[in-house]
């Protein structure tokens, strides 16, 4: 009797002291926000601004970021997988190939975790944004009309004739944001009077300063009759590697102007050289906002069930050797 007693007292004390475990112990509450940011290239400087920017909102809402670098597809599918794992509740995804985009929508909703694109909207596989997945990218037609036209500012301060300079379109065309990229400048400058004729295109393996030198390489082998290039392509990297090429045949800054796309450290580190290089400038665009915002859009969407907008194309403003502090400061970086 007395132990009856006995026990059921210890267990009515135990279901009293599990309860409030339950309802207070924040080991028993919602799982911590964890959020995935995913890029491609994770080497390139503009990424690691944006995984900077991302650490930002992460820090002040005090959820875990989780930076994973995903160079192909296989690393990508895994790195979801482990995201999933680790019970993150979404990620920024600038995937290593837009085309792979019905694979990072249908993994994400298998493992439960919301998704954001990042720069390079994904695509499904009849070449259709895919609209369900929210995106914050550059506008790139518009910033590319920006390349074009500080090409032609600066073709006009030198003097030279337009019909003599040659052009080179770094071209990384399965990307549809570099193709409206380079397309914005190719465009810009034979409105204003470069024959299409001028215009070459130097094809990218991929979109870093190596491949680009390469590309760039062949095209200078092969026209010889320019004494003045102007060139363009999707980032500063291919605009750095083309310029390095230039260098090589001792095509300098005074026969060559470059205007890359970013604005990130590579734009910077060669501005600070002491002297300037073909490398005139870069159309300055917000890592701070593709880094900072989709993660905070990411993390209201887990918390508040607030859904970011379906598309958000962000701006961006030639920045030079001579104005690039103040241009940076306007930015907020
Ligand atoms: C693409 C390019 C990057 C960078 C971003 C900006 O992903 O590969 O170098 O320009 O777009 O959105």
């Amino acid at each position: 009797m007395v132990r009856t007693i006995w026990s059921r007292l210890v267990a009515s004390t135990l279901t009293a002291a599990f309860c409030t475990l339950a309802v207070n112990s924040p080991a028993l509450a919602a799982d911590p926000v964890k959020i995935g940011f995913l890029v491609k290239q994770a080497e390139e400087p503009w990424f690691q601004d944006e995984w900077h920017y991302a650490e930002q909102a992460a820090h002040e809402k005090g959820f875990t970021l989780v930076k994973i670098g995903v160079p192909n597809g296989e690393k990508m599918m895994a790195a979801i997988d482990n995201l999933a794992a680790q019970k993150a509740q979404g990620f920024v995804i600038c995937a290593p190939d837009v085309k792979l985009g019905t694979a990072v929508e249908r993994t994400a909703k298998r493992n439960n975790l919301k998704v954001i694109s990042v720069d390079d909207q994904l695509i499904d596989g009849s070449g259709k944004a895919i609209s369900s997945i929210p995106h914050m990218g550059i506008s790139g037609y518009d910033i590319g009309k920006q390349v074009g036209q500080g090409l032609l500012n600066e073709i006009k301060a030198r003097g030279w004739v337009l019909s003599e300079v040659g052009a080179m379109r770094l071209a990384f065309d399965q990307l549809p944001t570099a193709q409206q990229r380079t397309q914005g400048a190719a465009d810009a400058l034979k409105a204003a009077g470069l024959p299409a004729a001028n215009v070459f295109d130097a094809a990218q393996a991929k979109t870093d300063t190596e491949s680009a030198f390469n590309a760039a390489n062949i095209v200078f082998t092969k026209q010889t009759k320019f004494k003045h290039w102007v060139v363009f392509g999707l980032n500063d990297e291919a605009v750095l590697g083309t310029v390095r090429a230039a260098e090589g045949r001792g095509l300098r800054n005074d026969a060559v102007i470059g205007i890359g796309i970013g604005g990130s450290k590579a734009a910077l580190n060669e501005f600070a050289k002491p002297n300037p290089t073909a490398f005139y400038g870069s159309v300055l665009i917000s890592s701070k906002r593709h880094g900072y915002e989709t993660t905070m859009n990411m993390y209201k969407w887990i918390t508040e069930n607030k859904l970011p907008a379906a598309v958000t194309f962000t701006s961006g403003v030639l920045m030079t050797r001579q104005n690039q502090a103040a241009v940076r400061a306007d930015f907020g970086l």
